[in-house]
């Protein structure tokens, strides 16, 4: 049983506790597929969606989630909040408490803010990406297509390839993936790759076919030129030439390998479009998925909430 006030990152997270919220996600998911749009779990429950960062997934489908439970839902933007005047995060929270919030979504440049703030207020936190730590629905969402497309996420081979440095995507699903007995096999430059992840259980390749080969499961990350200053690689095309996926390198893994990207994309970097647009591409499913995570994660959240009298 999930028994925690907040969602904040994946490396702490149980094989119980991973299962319980895919369970309960697929269920989300098969409903939502068949049209079912009001399941009422978080009935008189706020949720406010407050991001520091840009998003599109995230932010809506944290939103969409929380209103196919019943929820409230307030967003805030943090250019068009008192955030802009100067308020701390520690008194933006004190206010959202104030107001009788059950739970915060988060998105925030720094790694760590969320669980400054899931210290200081009443409200469970859900961590939607910190700075270059974690984003642990995102990895909850990957696992959850993966586990629909091949019925156990054990004994599956990861293949991870693109800015691993800045990714809170590749960090949350090394931490789950390994504890459901998945292989992460990681390929970047080696300017992209951050020491002592081979201390954590990701397998660093020393080559992109090393890293595809035999892998049942081939995911693109984003470059993210807003974390980093020119230098990590010459250009954008060479990385592309040196370092990206396209449909003759898919040859490498298992012919029945699944494409993942959690997005935003740059087309023809990281993959090209041929890769993004395969048929074998799920990059459109793990966006369903995403709703269904997280609709799990706020139901299971709240369920302790309601143990707790809180
Ligand atoms: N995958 C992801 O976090 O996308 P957004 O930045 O659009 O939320």
């Amino acid at each position: 049983m999930l028994k925690r006030k907040d969602l904040l990152g994946l490396i702490d997270a149980s094989e119980a506790e991973i299962t319980e919220i895919l369970d309960l996600a697929q269920d989300f998911k098969n409903r939502i597929k068949r049209g079912e749009k009001k399941m009422n779990y978080l009935d008189g429950k706020t949720v406010t969606v407050l991001f520091y960062e840009n998003s599109t997934r995230t932010r809506t489908s944290f939103e969409q989630a929380a209103k196919y439970l019943g929820a409230t839902t307030v967003n805030i933007q943090a250019g068009t909040s008192s955030v802009a005047k100067g308020e701390t995060l520690v008194d933006t929270g004190k206010t959202l408490d104030a107001q009788r919030n059950d739970f915060i979504v988060m998105r925030h440049p720094m790694g760590g803010a969320p669980y400054l703030l899931a210290k200081t207020v009443k409200a469970g936190v859900l961590n939607a990406g910190d700075g270059i730590n974690e984003h642990p629905t995102q990895a909850l969402l990957d696992m959850l297509t993966m586990r629909e497309t091949f019925g156990s996420l054990k004994g599956l081979k990861v293949a991870i390839l693109g800015d691993i440095k800045h990714s809170r995507v590749a960090k949350s699903n090394l931490f789950g993936l390994k504890t459901m007995g998945a292989e992460v096999a990681m390929f970047a430059p080696q300017t992209l790759i951050p020491t002592g992840l081979d201390k954590l259980g990701a397998k660093i390749c020393a080559s992109r076919e090393e890293a595809l080969d035999g892998a049942d499961v081939v995911m693109g990350l984003r470059i993210q030129l807003e974390r980093q200053k020119a230098g990590n690689f010459p250009s954008l095309g060479e990385y592309a030439a040196n370092y990206g996926v396209n449909e003759s390198h898919l040859a490498l893994a298992k012919p029945h390998a699944i494409i993942l990207h959690p997005g935003p994309v740059n087309r023809g970097v990281e993959l090209t479009s041929g890769v993004i647009d395969h048929d074998r591409s799920r990059i459109e499913d793990q966006v369903l998925s995403g709703v269904a995570v997280r609709m799990a994660a706020l139901t299971l959240l709240n369920e302790y909430r309601k143990e707790q009298g809180l």
